[in-house]
């Protein structure tokens, strides 16, 4: 069923977020049916702007443009929706910078919007521990848990949904899920770009705070929690924090790329890391002992996301007396090309029992011939339909502040080419992820 008898407001529309990515996504759930002509949608912001200015902005068609409407500042913004017509609820969006979340909040509070509203908050939620406590505090204050909303734009990658259903649709995996069978899970996430135009914001935060704390403590978490209760947010929220409670991180390498220093925005004697190496334990039963490796930056040779499990070695028997064959692995490759791949040992044609290593590849845009969507369409459409999953609780985003405490801004920093990733101060076989190619070749 569509999305009716919505008022969907953005704050700070006349930003980039909204134009890039707001509009456009909002723009396609139209075109696909999937929010109809009752909903409005309010763009609030401190330029003026007629409707028509405001519509003109973007590249919509007409009768998607005549859902928008412009008004500026906070004050008599609910008069303002109300003038437009009845609607069941509001959805407010703060594309806004972090600073301002609360007291946007408290100004809508104020304004009168009410238990029909919910909230959107992007990232970065908080700058540490304290500061997200605070700022989860504040909001508190005026709106109820339930009604906020807080992005992950990861969690609403296609390829990230599925490890769910690849883990507990499949019975094939769940055996061998454990410490007892996996040697280590490593987690990669390269960009090739820089820092480009965020400079200013980059250098206050670095590769922990951007990357590490957020996107991939979530997907950690869903690669390693239990099954949940239900498929009910809350419940998997909950199996997520019984991760988080339990992991416990051992070691923090931070680098940056030479020539950062020179990037518009950051100080020129800027010691914030642009790639990290981590290296924690999960210590509760299924995995206790075996660690996970992170390494995530920019600046480097290849764009690519990949989850790593690999599996323990093969006894020193049969085809393995030199203990020479691959142990096997299963990669997710969360971007670009989704799909999942398992290394696995074949004989090669002939009569001499030679191994070779092998892949089974499934990539979701040869096997399902359908667009995959963008991130914000599938998180404006559950944030309309109230479904919490892919949005991060407060506990969730706290808990993994207070892990990464002790290991923000701390350490030295050692410095790599761009281009390529800094030599390794883990003693970890690193996963090759360029060799296995794409999931989709
Ligand atoms: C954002 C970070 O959250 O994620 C950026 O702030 C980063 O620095 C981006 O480039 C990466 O997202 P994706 O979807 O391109 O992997």
């Amino acid at each position: 069923m569509a999305v009716s008898h919505s008022a969907i407001v953005i704050l700070g529309a006349s930003g980039d977020l909204a134009k890039r990515k707001l509009i456009p996504a909002l723009a396609t759930l139209f075109e696909q049916g999937e929010i109809d002509h009752t909903n409005v949608i309010i763009g609030s912001g401190r330029s003026e702007y007629t409707d028509a200015a405001f519509r003109a902005r973007f590249d919509i068609p007409g009768d998607f443009a005549s859902l928008l409407f412009y008004y500026a500042g906070v004050t008599g913004l609910k008069k303002f929706i109300e003038s437009k017509g009845r609607f069941d609820q509001i959805v407010v969006f703060m594309a806004l910078p972090p600073s301002v979340y609360s007291l946007r909040a408290k100004e809508l509070a104020d304004e009168g919007f009410r238990d029909e509203t919910r909230l959107i908050i992007e990232k970065p939620f908080g700058y540490d521990y304290a500061s997200a406590r605070q700022l989860n505090d504040q909001l508190h204050e005026v709106y109820d848990e339930k009604q906020i909303f807080r992005i992950d734009h990861y969690l609403a990658k296609e390829a990230v949904q599925n490890i769910l259903v690849f883990r507990f649709a499949n019975t094939l995996f769940d055996p061998i899920w454990n410490s007892r069978q996996i040697e280590s899970i490593q987690l990669s996430a390269f960009e090739t770009i820089g820092v480009e135009d965020r400079g200013e914001y980059f250098d206050t935060a670095g590769t922990i705070r951007d990357m590490a704390q957020n996107h991939l403590m979530q997907l950690l978490c869903l690669m390693t929690m239990e099954a949940p209760v239900s498929l009910e947010a809350e419940e998997i929220r909950a199996q997520k924090i019984n991760v988080l409670k339990t992991i416990s991180i051992d070691s923090v390498y931070r680098f940056q790329y030479e020539g950062y220093r020179k990037e518009r925005g950051v100080r020129p004697d800027s010691t914030t890391e642009t790639f990290a190496e981590i290296k924690l334990y999960i210590n509760n039963f299924r995995w206790t002992g075996m660690p996970v490796y992170i390494r995530v930056g920019k600046e480097l040779n290849r764009k690519g996301t990949e989850i790593g499990i690999q599996l323990k070695p093969l006894p020193k028997l049969l085809f393995n007396q030199d203990g020479r064959v691959q142990a096997n692995r299963v990669i997710f490759k969360i971007q670009p090309a989704e799909g999942i791949i398992l290394d696995l040992s074949s004989k090669t044609p002939g009569s001499e029992n030679r191994l070779a290593q092998t892949t089974m590849k499934f990539c979701y845009e040869t096997e399902f011939d359908v667009e995959i969507p963008e991130a914000y369409q599938t998180l404006l459409l559950d944030a309309l339909r109230g479904n919490k999953t892919l949005f991060v609780s407060a506990q969730e985003t706290e808990m993994s502040w207070q892990k990464y405490a002790d290991f923000l801004d701390k350490g030295e920093i050692d410095f790599y080419k761009p281009g390529a990733p800094p030599k390794t101060k883990l003693d970890v076989n690193w996963i090759d992820f360029e060799r296995y190619g794409s999931a989709c070749d």
